[in-house]
């Protein structure tokens, strides 16, 4: 597993007694339970994700200084967007005061306090989060996790047979071995591309044959472990034609027992088709296979950028970014056509192990002249604990693990359904004008292209809120 070192964040710049008075002493019933449930018990409890549970005295203090260190260092809960300029949905982040108390409590040597002021655990909904699904499918062959060895990342096929074209609002996962299953990235695909997929990922001995992204398969979102399912706000929906599968690439983690697993998935179909067409604004584009990435072995902060000029105004819905193991910041930012500037997304820590969408708690209008940006930087030096490469490599843009990639991407609608195409191409011609500059510079990344897709690139399309609680 990827974790960073537990001590790397110094406890400075936070205040240790904030929310406590001075004489009164923390004590787990009365200040520690009611966060521990709230933060921590959804996915430290039996049949969960989590290795161990959360759900008393005994548990928390058992793991106490452990808690207290992955809490101070950001690792626990898993959450890796700073506090940006607009909050989000279900922000798994403890506050400062959260944190103070927690820290006391273990440097106060873990008091119990009253066992009957002791908040009662939450009630957890077992089954489907949003109710029940309106088509349940299943993945195609049960894939089996060997008990050890490296991470597995892996397309597995889920049939849809739908008998007409659907508009899915939310996907719900429900692994058999939620265990063995640390994130799942959803994708559309035509079902015989989606069979020819599945065929060369059962012919590949690669544990991680299945992290390329293909061309031709629609992004539809993806689930990270502990994530609540939501569904898109406003109605918003994205297409699932007839004669679609769906393809999940997962990321398998072994945990010394072999464990076989076959997700059993609950879509949400909208009633109809929606008023408003969502679309993605990726910076930098494709990935940043146009940035010219060229990490030399040891550079610690090597950084792409792209910005965007929004020719229409649009609705921000949810922001997401991606990079392999050595990225290391992300940041979008907007600037109003005013000049006010706001921080959309702001990672400071990536790690690759917990890919989440952040939605934003409503959408954010963004008029016509505002500027995006998007800035990825990774650290390839030997310090950087998440390097895979020891000593590190020269690290260029690609798709194994040991390659590099980078992007922070915006969903949006346009607030006038009817400026989509001027959306849409305007930010496809920014694509072009940004390959066709790099392709001058570099001819090399002409015949990746091609290695690719044949042609450019297009921008995925976002994802939804399909996430569960695990
Ligand atoms: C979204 C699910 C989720 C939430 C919420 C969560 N954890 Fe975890 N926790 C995990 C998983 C999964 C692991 C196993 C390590 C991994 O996969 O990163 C873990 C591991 C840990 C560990 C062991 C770390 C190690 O290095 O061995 C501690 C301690 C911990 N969590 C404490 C907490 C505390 C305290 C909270 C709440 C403040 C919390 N966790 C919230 C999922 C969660």
């Amino acid at each position: 597993m990827l974790m960073a070192p537990r001590n790397l964040l110094p406890l400075a710049g936070i205040s240790l007694l904030t929310s406590i008075p001075l004489a009164a002493k923390v004590t787990f019933s009365e200040n520690v339970a009611p966060i521990i449930y709230k933060r921590c018990a959804g996915c430290h409890r039996p049949g969960e994700a989590a290795p161990f549970s959360l759900l008393n005295y005994d548990d928390v203090k058992k793991h106490g200084s452990l808690i207290a260190s992955v809490t101070a260092a950001r690792i626990m809960p898993p959450w890796q967007a700073l506090p940006a300029s607009y909050p989000y949905k279900d922000s798994r982040r403890l506050t400062d005061d959260e944190l103070a108390t927690i820290q006391t409590w273990v440097k106060e040597g873990m008091l119990q306090g009253d066992p009957a002021k002791t908040p009662a655990l939450p009630k957890f909904t077992d089954g489907w989060q949003l109710g029940t699904p309106d088509l349940i499918v299943k993945v195609d062959k049960p894939f089996t996790v060997p008990a050890e060895g490296a991470d597995i990342y892996r397309y597995l096929r889920i049939p849809l047979n739908l008998p007409e074209d659907k508009w899915v609002q939310a996907i719900e996962l429900r692994p058999s071995a939620r265990k063995v299953v640390h994130h799942v990235l959803y994708f559309a695909s035509a079902t015989e591309e989606a069979k020819r997929i599945e065929a060369e990922e059962e012919a590949s001995q690669s544990p991680s044959a299945g992290m390329k992204f293909t061309r031709s398969m629609v992004p539809l979102g993806g689930v990270a472990v502990g994530a609540q399912p939501h569904r898109l706000p406003n109605g918003l929906a994205l297409k699932l034609p007839k004669g679609t599968d769906l393809m999940f690439q997962y990321h398998f983690h072994p945990i010394g027992k072999e464990e076989t697993e076959q997700s059993t998935i609950g879509l949400y179909f909208a009633k109809k088709a929606p008023d408003h067409t969502l679309t993605a604004l990726q910076l930098p584009v494709s990935y940043g296979l146009f940035s010219g990435l060229n990490i030399a072995p040891g550079q610690k902060d090597f950084k792409v950028g792209d910005s965007f000029v929004l020719p229409v105004d649009v609705q921000a819905v949810s922001i997401s970014a991606h990079a392999h193991y050595i990225g290391k910041t992300m940041k979008m930012t907007a600037t109003f056509p005013d000049g006010t500037v706001k921080t959309l997304l702001d990672i400071n820590n990536w790690d690759f192990a917990w890919q989440d969408r952040y939605f934003f708690e409503n959408p954010i209008l963004l008029p016509k002249g505002t500027k995006l940006e998007g800035e990825v930087s990774w650290d390839n030096s030997e310090q950087n604990e998440k390097n895979p490469s020891r000593p590190p490599i020269h690290v260029a843009w690609g798709e194994q693990t040991k390659d590099e990639m980078g992007a922070v991407t915006l969903a949006v609608y346009p607030a006038a359904e009817s400026d989509l195409a001027t959306l849409r191409d305007t930010y496809q011609l920014h694509v072009k004008l940004i390959a066709r500059q790099r392709i001058r510079q570099d001819p090399s990344v002409l015949v990746k292209l091609r290695e690719l897709t044949g042609d450019p690139p297009p921008a995925p399309a976002p994802a939804p809120s399909t996430q569960e609680r695990r």
